[in-house]
């Protein structure tokens, strides 16, 4: 084990959360502590950093009003919102149009819809991760309640082309929900201009805290509550605000907005460099996903012939963390549904790694982990003969 600090490279499962950031939270659980719904002067100072923050979020995607804006407990409860409350809107039954590689929150909502009689069309992407805006048009029915496509990828980091589904949402008159979690804070984001209905977003993706979020909802779009109650939120998400989480991802937005894309280019340059010298060093690599279009950050290379996990394990005794797959719904060790569904040669599926580098990561990491890389996958594959012999054929 090493004695060095350890380096975090891992992303796309959660971010530190910035100092700025924390200062924000601490605010909010010492002594400003009111309910935001109390008439009184504590309720009025939470209430008021509440409203801030859904000035920064609406900001942050371009959204016309910030009431567009409803604070939720994350990115999964924003997928299942907008998944079910517009199925529940239109009055039950009917059919959703999604993608083989949406993370679990939408998938497995779309599994447990498909229970109660609601049809789902699950679109494969081509090899690099990117499902095509023509195939979405194709999968359209006059009974489809939504689209659901997501932003960007956390496995792979492939950008959806949202602009483009957007436009045919549009035509065809159908709602248009993004997940765009990993896009946040990473891309510019524009509602208006990608045409998007509904977009979810999580704090913990970009330097905020967990277990808050929000999903943005186009005025005059209906979508009914799932979570009822109090009435907060304008009776759309009942329960008393998490202010500390909602004024410290109003912080993250407001941080993410100034930045435009200063922060997010320095990650790519980082990543590319990176990638360019693990593709030089190292010999039988893919890169997968789509080099055109992909988050900053994202690295999910295959090294044939080696294990992914076993991997993980040797460069986490080196002080590395990154990870196989997505960590977000972890602790499984089956092939990534995401890498399966691109039609991966198995032993790039076997061997793949995640590498998400983001804000704090420097150059001088990105050297050290390239001191011990090479040396790392050369034992791994050793010790994984049979990988390679049972991939081969
Ligand atoms: C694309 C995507 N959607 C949804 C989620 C779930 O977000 P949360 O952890 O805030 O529930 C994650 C991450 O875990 C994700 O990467």
């Amino acid at each position: 084990m090493t004695d060095m600090n350890p380096v975090y490279m891992d992303h796309n499962a959660t971010t530190p959360i910035r100092p700025e950031v924390a200062e924000v939270i601490h605010r909010y659980l010492g002594s400003s502590f009111g309910n935001p719904n109390s008439i009184h002067r504590f309720g009025r100072e939470t209430r008021a950093a509440v409203e801030e923050a859904r000035e920064h979020a609406a900001a942050l995607i371009g959204a016309a009003d910030p009431e567009e804006i409803v604070f939720t407990s994350g990115g999964t409860e924003s997928d299942n919102w907008a998944l079910r409350g517009a199925l529940a809107a239109a009055g039950g039954g009917g059919h959703i149009v999604t993608s083989a590689i949406e993370h679990p929150a939408v998938l497995d909502t779309c599994k447990v819809l498909e229970g109660s009689g609601i049809q789902v069309t699950y679109i494969r992407p081509n090899g690099k991760g990117r499902v095509s805006a023509d195939a979405v048009a194709a999968a359209i029915r006059s009974d489809t309640r939504i689209v659901s496509i997501m932003w960007a990828n956390n496995e792979v980091g492939t950008v959806q082309p949202i602009e483009e589904i957007g436009a045919i949402c549009r035509e065809r008159g159908v709602l248009f929900h993004t997940d765009a979690v990993q896009g946040i804070g990473k891309l510019p984001i524009d509602v208006d201009a990608s045409g998007v209905d509904l977009l979810s977003a999580s704090g913990h993706k970009f330097n905020a805290s967990k277990g808050v979020g929000f999903l943005y909802i186009r005025s005059g779009v209906h979508i009914e509550p799932i979570i009822t109650g109090g009435g907060q939120e304008r009776d759309l998400r009942s329960g008393t605000e998490n202010v500390p989480s909602i004024a410290g991802l109003g912080e993250a937005c407001r941080i993410a907005h100034e930045a435009g894309t200063a922060g997010p280019e320095k990650t790519r340059r980082l990543r590319d460099k990176l990638e360019n010298e693990i593709c030089e060093r190292i010999p039988d690599v893919v890169v997968n996903g789509d080099p055109e279009h992909r988050l900053p950050g994202t690295s999910n290379l295959g090294f044939l012939g080696a294990e992914g996990e076993t991997l993980l394990i040797r460069l986490d005794l080196e002080g590395f963390a990154v990870s196989t797959g997505s960590a977000c719904s972890s602790g499984s060790a089956e092939p990534s549904h995401v890498l399966l569904a691109m039609d991966l040669p198995k032993e790039a599926v076997l061997g793949s790694l995640r590498i998400s580098l983001g804000w704090g990561n420097t150059e001088e990491e990105v050297s050290r982990l390239m001191e011990v890389l090479p040396l790392a996958v050369e034992r791994v594959r050793a010790m994984a003969p049979r990988a390679r012999a049972a991939t081969s054929g």
